[in-house]
């Protein structure tokens, strides 16, 4: 079975994207498309990028094992709220920090707001620096708007049947990425 890594890059005190992480966590897992794990930069706690993980002789807690599982994984998705228009630096943090783990991974985004417009702005900007990286993004995007009236705490979306079937498409579309990959890559 595949298994795919969940970003949650919200630091944010009283953050609302973090059940989005665990919304997908749950249906990834309860329609077994995929093992998977939330990786919550929140819990990593990493300090501002000084240099990336290779050149570094004092290496941040957590960097090295959170440089393996995005190695890894055989997909990732990047939960981002959009800020002033553009991504978290918590996110981009993660992103400088490593280098050969984003090179051909399968990765798709999913922006989160508290607005009505689910974070527009963020998803190409997002895209353009994962290209830069090397990463394999899914042209399918998902996004979320008015998180807070859309998810609970526990991650438990107040439309499930809207929300699956969301998350279904773009899981697909992860997934065919995921596929085409390994038999390329094995
Ligand atoms: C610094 C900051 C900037 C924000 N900028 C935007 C924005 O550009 N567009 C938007 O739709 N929401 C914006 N918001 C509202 C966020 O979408 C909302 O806070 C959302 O819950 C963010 O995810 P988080 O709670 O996981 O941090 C902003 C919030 C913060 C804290």
């Amino acid at each position: 079975m595949n298994h795919i890594a969940i970003v949650s890059s919200s630091i944010r005190t009283g953050r609302k994207s973090h059940r989005v992480a665990l919304f997908f966590r749950s249906f990834l897992e309860e329609n077994q498309l995929a093992s998977s794990e939330i990786l919550d930069l929140a819990a990593y706690n990493f300090p501002l990028f000084e240099e990336r993980l290779r050149y570094l002789a004092s290496q941040p807690a957590g960097a090295i094992e959170f440089a393996e599982r995005i190695k890894s994984a055989q997909g990732i998705i990047i939960i981002t709220p959009e800020y002033n228009g553009g991504y978290p630096a918590s996110l981009k943090n993660v992103i400088d920090l490593l280098a050969d783990e984003w090179k051909h991974k399968p990765v798709g985004i999913v922006a989160v707001s508290d607005g009505p417009f689910g974070g527009t702005q963020v998803i190409g900007q997002l895209q353009f620096v994962l290209w830069k990286m090397g990463a394999y993004t899914i042209p399918a995007r998902l996004q979320v708007a008015n998180v807070a009236e859309q998810y609970d705490e526990m991650g438990i979306p107040s439309d499930k049947l809207s929300a699956n079937k969301r998350a279904s498409s773009f899981i697909g579309e992860l997934l065919d990425c995921v596929a085409l990959n390994s038999m390329k890559r094995g």
